[in-house]
């Protein structure tokens, strides 16, 4: 199968008028002006052409929870969103803490999936860190690395073996921090909301004393270490600190911690763990991605039932869907707005998180996978959850008019989504 996208600009630093030939799966020629007659051409005049997105942070909730989401619709969101490879937590049922279950899980994607997705495993047997730690020597080279992702990892004795052991095969540790000791029930950020609701709080102590421990511990055990949605001001300082002095460390936020905080919440579609914060978490937040203390945005795709999230904000799950709507909400508040360039956001979508996973991704040039997202970034529109291909429609971003809609997803060379439209494998 060949395909000529012609007309369309290519984004590297800035964009650039190109063509790009694509052969079995695999990018052949960039240049001006191609011209190859087997080829079926796609007109991409109007449109920015990008290297895929990565998503190194979503929950499939397959096996276990397919009432939420499956394969098939998380990879059909993803392909929607403009992403190729998403990499799922491993907080389905059963945990994904054994070879078996990966293996079992890697079937399900190669008869489901549109997109490449690589699997995270759990650090420690059914994710809570009083558990053994998993064979990590066995599954490390299935996986994008080993997170415990819903529940932080409560003993700094179990960090540190973890850590020993992930950096004896360079593996990743990827954390969700969250010290639950000095949680005392809360479920949002402690502020003016929860004070006029009388909703149990939580300060961002939870957060950040787990990003230092960790960032101590991964130093003493030179282990790569990411932190998972970052959400505080002081976990960023000593995200830079750790950076400054060299140390393999790096984080991802979410678009929602980026456009809103604890002001904003007004229903069980702002819940989410992290929690959204305080303004000057956001702009701390904000400045560090723009200054690149923060690699990456990953959504946390968390898809749950209406009903659920029905409850009250006690009791509704935590979490938000954001496949969908990702690239167009950082793209219209940072890109558009002029507070950074096309070519960070891609970085920030595409060649940072393929450089996290090591991934052989992130850049359009010949010899790599063809993995190809097709932008137009003129027509605006406002984000609609009932035309959400995902189950989950827990947004709290419905009806933000967004410019930077992906039109098209192509994955190892394969148109998988078009116009609103995903091509399913079967077909
Ligand atoms: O909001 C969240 N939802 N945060 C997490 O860490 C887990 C996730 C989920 O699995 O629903």
């Amino acid at each position: 199968m060949r395909l000529l996208l012609k007309n369309g600009e290519v984004i590297y630093k800035e964009k650039l008028k190109q063509d790009i030939l694509i052969d079995d799966g695999m990018i052949v020629e960039v240049g001006e002006n191609i011209i190859d007659s087997d080829a079926s051409i796609i007109d991409c005049e109007g449109y920015v052409i990008s290297p895929g997105f990565i998503d190194m942070h979503v929950h499939l909730r397959e096996p276990g929870f397919e009432d939420k989401e499956t394969v098939k619709t998380g990879t059909a969101a993803a392909a929607k969103g403009g992403y190729t490879t998403i990499c799922p937590m491993p907080n389905t049922n059963p945990v994904m803490d054994d070879i078996n279950k990966l293996m079992n899980f890697m079937k399900i994607v190669e008869k489901d999936a549109i997109v490449n997705v690589l699997p995270y495993a759990s650090i420690n047997k059914n994710l809570r860190d009083d558990h053994d730690i998993v064979d990590m020597e066995g599954i490390h080279q299935y996986v994008a690395g080993f997170s415990n992702d819903g529940i932080g990892v409560q003993s700094p004795k179990h960090m540190y073996q973890a850590m020993q052991k992930a950096n004896l095969y360079e593996a990743m540790i990827a954390a969700h921090c969250e010290d639950e000791s000095i949680l005392f029930g809360g479920y949002v950020h402690q502020g003016v909301k929860s004070r006029e609701n009388g909703w149990e709080s939580m300060t961002s102590l939870p957060e950040s004393l787990q990003i230092a421990r960790d960032v101590l511990i991964a130093e003493e055990t030179d282990c790569r270490y990411h932190v998972c949605h970052i959400s505080t001001k002081e976990g960023i300082r000593i995200v830079k600190d750790a950076k400054k002095r060299g140390q393999k460390v790096t984080c991802e936020v979410t678009p929602h911690h980026l456009l809103l905080t604890s002001l904003d919440v007004v229903d069980t579609n702002f819940k989410m763990n992290p929690p959204l914060r305080g303004i000057d978490d956001k702009y701390a937040l904000i400045q560090a991605l723009l200054e690149g203390t923060i690699d990456c945005i990953a959504t946390d795709h968390a898809p749950h039932l209406e009903n659920e999230k029905k409850r009250s904000m006690k009791e509704a799950p935590f979490g938000v869907v954001g496949l969908e709507t990702a690239f167009p909400l950082i793209y219209t508040h940072f890109v558009r707005s002029n507070m950074a360039s096309l070519g960070q956001a891609i970085e920030w979508f595409s060649i940072n998180p393929a450089k996290i996973l090591n991934l052989n991704m992130g850049y359009l040039v010949k010899g790599r996978q063809a993995d190809v997202t097709i932008l137009d970034l003129n027509t605006k529109k406002a984000v609609d959850k009932h035309t959400f291909l995902s189950k989950g429609k827990n947004t709290p971003f419905h009806g933000f008019e967004c410019y930077g809609w992906p039109v098209m997803t192509i994955v190892k060379g394969k148109v998988v989504y078009q116009d609103g439209k995903f091509n399913s494998k079967e077909e």
